[in-house]
């Protein structure tokens, strides 16, 4: 026995067309063994080291077909046979078992190592061709060498065998059992003598055909499958003492589905996780890898859990088991997949490390016959004992300790291994010669039409061919359309006889005609049966046209082949391959690429973010597709819609972030919304189509599906409806903000508007006037800022529209709190009032938290309740009338103290309100008494000012008189009367002074003056007193208030008008009058 660690290889693809367009750059650059990937963000690198490095990037060109290297850099497919096939192949000849397996992401280029494609023959058939090469050099008469060939593949956790037709009814797939000594076995998978190299080319063809029979039949859109090739080549010889002896050795050469589904299930966070089998092989096998690298590098007590999957119960011997294994990364070069293939180098280091024990399997040929005949012994004394197995002798019960140990086993598993070991004992036995005759006739037997005869119908007629996901099945079924009437229906027992049999989603009994006149070929639905040419649905009769599109209900696509004479030499039929389907299919569906690609610099190329959520929602809109036709087809209301989900609207600085690709659910019936992650949903997906298969093969009742197992069910959750930002950097000048503010949702459009103010207050909460804000920011370090966030209500929000059971909440983050904050929900309005308000308190203000200020949003979220229920979301646990202080330490509390409590409860609130306002009556009437008095007062100093101006009148005309009439003293009263001026003697015989005048007036203004500040400070107050109870629950309460307000602010106003016309007229009458009597 030797200890080998698996070996292992990396391979680097050229980039995809796709790739080309996007002017992707690579990645991955490789020297001798060292392979390096280099982040396309921020330029950082990662490097490993393998036994092998293949660089298949460029330095190649084609060839007829054939990429042939133009720099020794490129590995060609020859190079990487030479070092990986050729070893796989020395070791089956000494006897070792070996495996072979291709790891890595959709698209990274395992098949094309493994199989490959056209005249680039992969590791497969040419090792298979070498194998047979040698073999034929065979002139040992004494040594035979016989070759079978066996091909499986998984899907979903069961086990097909690809050499059977998929008709052949393998429901359930087949079994896996243990024998005690040679590990898992697949029950009942056929494995077929071959003879030459040409025969496993046909076997492998016909597996190929069968894989894309059972892919198409499936009611899903993917239908990606692990695929294990099995090779077992015994060499049977006579030894040095003339024993014929045994030398076996299994080749395992597995083509595995791509790896990024594993990740799938498991950060879904979905209820139904457990669910789907759908990645179990591939996750248990990374978990496996792990243990054993755990395992090899001293760590004690590993379970390796090899039983947890298909998968990984086949290749036990290849993983740290009896095997010299190979695995093959397949790495993509596009910096878009860089997180992909950095999770595959990271794979591949860790399955470097892992230990084999592989020994050379060899036996004389009369020893394994007699102890497979001592095993059979016992297997039997075990189950024709009275009691079954629970009554033993001693050997039986060693034999039992011995093979089984702490296993469960079963009558039925007994019974298995005794088959199996009939079978290998009847394999010795049976010549070789016998077994390649039997294996040739059950050929033709299932093989009635030479596939030269149906590829005769192919060169004569049009034809429809497959398009499937997985490149390695396009193009592999052929129906070809001969003149006359062309039925395509469901397969099954149909009236109409259909000519060409489907199985996918949405198939119907009969569901296209398609008519060849000779000279051109109609298809037409029947029964408005779905049906898309060229992304368009079709309804009536239309012309097909060679290398048109067509989409049969919701997954079968086949590219129309029209006359040989339409065949032009160099149809790029490549070019139409599944992604252009579902590219026209989007496009057609109004998902153009433009509107992902919108601010794409020209001379840059697209922008690979954008490329990258293109890439998904193209993945993504199909598997809606077919979700919603199992839905319509199980009678549930559920319609299911991708969308993008925008990351800035979250995003705090307001950058332009990333974005991904989410899942809209609307229930038709009470329009109740669900939105579910990608992830999420293609885990559901995969759920679904089990349900749906187990509907259409074992017609269970839907209906009698509990909730908890449903994976249409989810309980309902709150939905982001939109965001606002309100930016803060006014609050770092001690200036508050207090907007109206649009909250748009991932497409940009208007949800509703939310009012929000963020207003400097002292630590009582009295909010700052203007004169103490500051300006420069830095005057705030280390002092403490308090503000206060009130979060009134909103308008117009959509969601409630026409809705009665649903309703809405804000939430937000602030600086580094970790606590969010939430106001409650308010239910049924379209204009809520959330009546939300917090202080916050920082102490002290430090630079960071000023950056934070000058440099943040505040992100108000909106969010939409439904059902009319409680919504199970946690609520903040800080309650509302809770303050939050930020102390010394960096540390958020939440606070009651330093008298800023607000009232507790909504009664306690209401009737402080309520006394408010009947203060504020009062106030009111207080005030309209001062307004009165005030109207007053200028009413008679406009009465003296007019005296004044009389007085000046008067005494002119007296000084006039007196100089012409020579009058009695001199002195003239006057009386203001209705305007009149009238002489009176007693105010003649006072002292005419303009100095006593002047006196009083200035008296009666200073009084006004101050009489009016005082209604102006009274004022100001009231109006404070109404903002601070702005957000009143009570809507009657509020109203009044409102109201009071206004009529408080028209009062000020008028106030205001007034006193500055009397200013402003005093001051010109007293002015006048000085200069006039400084003139008498
Ligand atoms: N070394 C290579 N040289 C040239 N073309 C390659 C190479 N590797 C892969 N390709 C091409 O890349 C495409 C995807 O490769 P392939 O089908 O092998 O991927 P995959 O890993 O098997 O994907 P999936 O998981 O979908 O089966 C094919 O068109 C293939 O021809
Ligand atoms: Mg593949």
């Amino acid at each position: 026995m030797s200890a080998d660690s698996v070996k292992v290889a990396v391979r680097v693809r050229p980039f995809n067309q796709r790739e080309k367009n996007a002017n992707s750059k690579c990645v991955i650059s490789m020297s001798g063994n060292a392979t390096t990937i280099t982040n396309p963000d921020n330029g950082k690198t990662h490097t490993f080291a393998f036994d092998y490095s293949y660089w298949s990037h460029d330095c190649f060109k084609e060839e007829n077909g054939v990429f042939v290297s133009t720099d020794t850099k490129y590995a060609d497919q020859n190079i990487v046979f030479n070092s990986l096939g050729k070893g796989v192949l020395d070791n089956a000849w000494q006897g070792y078992n070996a495996a072979l397996f291709a790891y890595g992401q959709t698209g990274s280029g395992k098949s094309y190592s493994m199989i490959g494609y056209g005249p680039n023959r992969g590791i497969v058939p040419i090792t298979c061709d070498e194998l047979f090469k040698v073999i034929d050099q065979n002139t040992d008469k004494n040594k035979q060498l016989q070759v079978s060939y066996s091909m499986l593949e998984i899907y979903n956790e069961q086990v097909r065998d690809l050499l059977t037709k998929p008709s052949h009814g393998q429901r359930g797939g087949l079994k896996i059992r243990q024998h005690p000594q040679s590990g898992f076995f697949v029950e009942g998978l056929k494995s077929v003598p071959v003879r030459c190299y040409k025969e496993i080319e046909r076997l492998m063809d016909d597996g190929t055909v069968n894989r894309t029979t059972a892919s198409t039949n499936m009611n899903a859109t993917s239908s990606r499958s692990h695929m294990v090739i099995t090779i077992k080549f015994k060499q049977v010889f006579l030894n040095e003492f003339g024993e014929s002896t045994t030398k076996s050795s299994e080749i395992s050469l597995v083509d595995l589905a791509g790896s990024e589904r594993a990740d799938s299930t498991g950060a879904t966070g979905d209820r139904l996780k457990e669910g789907s089998a759908i990645n179990q092989s591939l996750s248990t096998l990374g978990n496996v890898i792990s243990a054993l690298a755990d395992k090899a590098m001293g760590k004690k007590k590993v379970l390796v859990p090899y039983r947890d999957s298909v998968l990984t119960k086949l290749l036990q011997g290849a993983l740290g088991g009896n095997s010299r294994t190979i695995m093959i990364a397949a790495l993509s070069p596009a910096g878009i997949n860089y997180e992909e293939t950095l999770s595959t180098l990271r794979y591949a280091d860790r399955a470097k490390k892992i230990q084999n024990k592989a020994k050379i399997n060899e036996s004389p040929t009369d020893r394994l016959i007699r102890e497979l005949k001592e095993e059979n012994a016992k297997l039997q004394a075990m189950l024709s004992k009275s009691g079954g197995l629970g009554s033993r002798d001693g050997a039986v019960s060693e034999y039992i300790e011995r093979f089984f140990k702490d296993k469960d086993y079963s009558e039925n598993d007994l019974e298995m291994l005794l088959k199996e070991n009939e079978r290998k004992m009847s394999e010795i036995n049976t010549a070789w010669e016998q077994r390649l005759e039997e294996a040739r006739k059950e050929w033709e037997k299932i093989h009635p039409v030479s596939v030269s005869e149906s590829d005769n119908l192919t060169k004569q007629y049009p034809f429809l061919q497959n398009v499937n996901e997985d490149l390695q099945l396009c193009g592999v079924i052929k129906y070809p359309l001969p003149e006359g009437q062309t039925v395509i229906g469901r397969a099954g027992n149909t009236p109409q006889g259909n000519k060409i049999q489907l199985k996918g989603l949405g198939i119907q009994g009969s569901h296209v005609l398609v008519c060849n006149t000779g000279t051109s070929v109609t298809l037409e639905p029947i029964d408005v049966a779905k049906t898309i040419v060229n992304g368009l649905h079709v309804v009536q009769q239309i012309e097909l046209r060679h290398l048109d599109r067509i989409k049969l209900g919701s997954n079968s696509i086949f590219l129309y082949i029209g006359f040989p004479h339409e065949r032009k030499n160099k149809d790029d039929i490549n070019k139409y391959d599944y992604e252009f389907f579902q590219s026209e299919l989007a496009e057609a569906e109004g998902f153009g690429n433009e509107q992902f690609f919108q601010k794409e610099d020209k001379d840059a190329g697209p922008d690979p973010a954008a490329l990258r959520i293109y890439d998904d929602f193209i993945k993504i809109l199909p598997m809606t597709a077919e979700v919603n036709a199992i839905s319509e087809e199980l009678g549930k209301k559920l319609v299911f819609e991708p969308y993008i989900k925008n990351l800035a609207s979250h995003d705090a600085l307001g950058r332009d972030k990333a974005k991904e690709v989410e899942v809209r659910i609307v229930d038709k019936e009470n329009n109740h919304v669900w939105v579910w992650s990608k992830p999420k949903f293609i885990n559901r997906k995969f759920i679904i189509e089990e349900l749906y298969q187990n509907y259409v093969e074992n017609e269970i009742d839907i209906s009698e599906i509990d909730e908890e197992h449903d994976p249409f069910w989810d309980p309902l959750e709150p939905v982001f409806l939109g965001s606002a930002h309100i930016w803060l950097q006014s609050l770092a000048y001690l200036m508050g903000v207090d907007d109206q503010i649009e909250i748009h949702n991932y497409k940009g459009e208007e949800e509703g508007i939310v009012q929000c103010s963020l207003k400097p207050c002292d630590n009582k909460k009295n909010l700052l006037g203007d004169d103490a804000m500051v300006l420069d920011p830095t005057d705030l370090l280390n002092t403490r800022l308090d503000f206060m966030m009130c979060l009134s209500h909103c308008l117009g929000v959509k969601w409630v529209k026409n809705e009665n059971t649903r309703g809405t909440f804000c939430k937000f983050e602030f600086y580094n709190c970790e606590e969010e904050f939430e106001t409650k929900t308010v239910w049924t309005t379209r204009n809520p009032d959330y009546a939300f308000r917090k202080q916050f308190t920082i102490q002290p203000v430090d630079m960071e938290f000023l950056t934070y200020l000058q440099t943040h949003a505040l992100v108000v979220q909106l969010w939409g309740t439904q059902g009319g229920t409680v919504s199970n979301r946690k609520l903040s646990t800080v309650s509302l009338t809770e303050n939050m202080l930020r102390d010394r330490s960096g540390s958020w509390m939440a606070h009651d103290n330093q008298g800023l409590e607000l009232l507790l409860s909504k009664e306690k609130e209401i009737s402080a309100l309520k006394k408010k306002l009947r203060q504020q009556e009062d106030d009111g009437l207080i005030l309209k008494d001062a307004y009165d008095s005030a109207r007053k007062e200028v009413f008679s100093l406009k009465q003296k000012l007019e005296i004044l101006r009389t007085a000046k009148g008067a005494k002119s005309a007296l000084k006039n008189k007196s100089s012409a009439v020579n009058g009695s003293n001199g002195h003239v009263t006057v009386n203001v009367m209705n305007g009149h001026v009238t002489p009176t003697p007693q105010s003649i015989d006072r002292p005419a002074s303009a100095a006593s005048i002047d006196a009083e007036i200035a008296r009666a203004l200073k009084v006004f003056f101050k009489d009016i500040k005082g209604v102006q400070q009274e004022l100001k107050e009231l109006r404070t007193d109404s903002e601070k109870i702005s957000d009143d629950p009570a809507d009657m309460l509020k109203r009044s208030l409102l109201q009071q307000h206004q009529t408080v602010c028209n009062i000020e106003d008028d106030l205001s008008a007034c006193v500055s016309s009397l200013k402003t007229n005093v001051t010109t009458a007293i002015r006048n009058m000085k200069k006039q009597s400084a003139m008498i």
